[in-house]
């Protein structure tokens, strides 16, 4: 449109009017003291608000506390270098819900010389999920690969040092005729040979080498899972029943290592009743959803908790997928902590006692063998909830 049709075209106060009313994105205008004084239909049908909630009120009355400082500036440079700012922040809906809006405003001197700044908004929450998925889904690609390629190189290696391990026990047992023989032939007593090597600790030493190398295999085995392709030997499941099992496997599983007891924790079980199955692999599921319950438990038992410690798993069907949700209300997380959960060996927990490979193993198996997705929601102070989704059309 050139200057002068533009001219033309809006010299119609109906026409603009009519554009600005019919618009989806909110169009409002602020004063210089960050009051609105004009919000557009839109502000009702996106957010909810009544347009009166708006007009003759301050932005930080609707704006997410950590980003009006954000917002803040934005509209100050805006008005020193008078010059269109953009400004992505989390406002307040009426369902209850924060969702992130990106607006772009710009200094307007109107007919009564009266400074606002006017602009629009819109929601971008879904493009700045679906942007943190690819993120998140590459630096997945790049890390697993990586460590799915030490695992097969260090593989041959372990396997070796574990086999030697046994192979010293074995060749100074007296039960075999052929240590025997080769004793004889140099001249020992096997026994004393060996009461030697138990006196000065050696066989607790080939002990160690072997715990420590189990250790090790066990994380190597969990890595290869990174470099799996498919689902293979996928079942059609009855899902709540699966879940059942996997409460109680977690709660056994707890019991016997001692570290609290899982039956304080209140397990609540929100299932959905017409659910078809769903094509999975057994163990490897379970240990997905084992994995995201003992983290949920470890982290309320970690937290000084001031509500009763809770659980609650959830299945429902959403556009082709199953959707298994896993919530608790523990500590939750830090953004920072949340966008790295689920690389290999991060882990907030005592080094040595966590590997930090349960959540990037339950990530593999998900996306990669079940060609699913899985997906974090948590806050700090507001607990942490889980969601694995399951294609319902398989390869079992
Ligand atoms: N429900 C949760 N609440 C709070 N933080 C969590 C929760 N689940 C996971 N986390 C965080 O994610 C990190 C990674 O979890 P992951 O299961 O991959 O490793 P880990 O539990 O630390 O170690 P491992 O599973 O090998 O024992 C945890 O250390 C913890 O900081
Ligand atoms: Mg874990």
């Amino acid at each position: 449109m050139s200057a002068k049709s533009a001219e033309i075209f809006f010299k119609s106060e109906s026409r603009y009017r009519t554009l600005v009313e019919n618009s989806c994105d909110i169009i409002f205008s602020l004063d210089t003291e960050g009051n609105f004084t004009f919000v557009s239909h839109a502000w009702k049908t996106v957010l909810g608000h009544d347009r009166g909630d708006a007009v003759g009120h301050n932005f930080r009355k609707f704006i997410h506390p950590e980003d009006i400082p954000r917002y803040e500036t934005s509209i100050m440079t805006a008005l020193q270098t008078n010059s269109a700012q953009e400004v992505t922040y989390r406002i307040h809906h009426a369902d209850g819900s924060w969702r992130w809006h990106t607006s772009r405003g710009t200094p307007h001197v109107d007919e009564n010389g009266v400074l606002t700044v006017i602009g629009m908004a819109y929601d971008v929450t879904e493009r700045l999920r679906i942007e943190e998925i690819m993120t998140q889904t590459e630096k997945m690609i790049m890390i697993s690969g990586m460590a799915a390629g030490m695992a097969h190189e260090i593989n041959n290696p372990l396997g070796a040092i574990l086999q030697h391990a046994q192979n010293i026990e074995r060749r100074v047992s007296t039960g075999i005729p052929a240590n025997l023989k080769a004793a004889a032939e140099v001249g020992v007593d096997l026994d004393l040979v060996r009461a030697y090597l138990q006196k000065r600790g050696i066989f607790d030493f080939i002990g160690h080498i072997r715990t420590a190398g189990m250790r090790a295999s066990v994380i190597i085995s969990n890595m290869l899972y990174f470099s799996r392709r498919s689902e293979s030997g996928a079942e059609y499941i009855d899902l709540s029943a699966l879940l059942d099992r996997v409460l109680e496997l977690a709660g056994t599983d707890y019991h016997l290592k001692k570290k609290y007891d899982f039956r304080r924790i209140d397990l609540q079980r929100d299932y959905a009743a017409d659910l078809p199955l769903v094509p999975l692999v057994v163990a490897e599921l379970e240990q997905v959803l084992l994995n995201i319950i003992h983290n949920a438990a470890q982290a309320m038992a970690g937290a000084a908790m001031r509500r009763e410690p809770r659980i609650t798993l959830r299945t429902r069907l959403s556009e082709g997928m199953v959707l298994i949700e896993i919530e608790d209300n523990g500590p939750g997380m830090d953004e920072a902590t949340r966008l790295r959960i689920f690389e290999p060996f991060f882990s907030t927990k005592e080094v040595g006692v966590s590997t930090g490979l349960g959540l990037s193993v339950a990530y593999a198996i998900v996306t990669k063998g079940h060609r699913g997705a899985i997906e974090v929601q948590s806050r700090p102070g507001e607990g942490s909830c889980f969601t694995v989704k399951l294609p319902l059309q398989g390869k079992a």
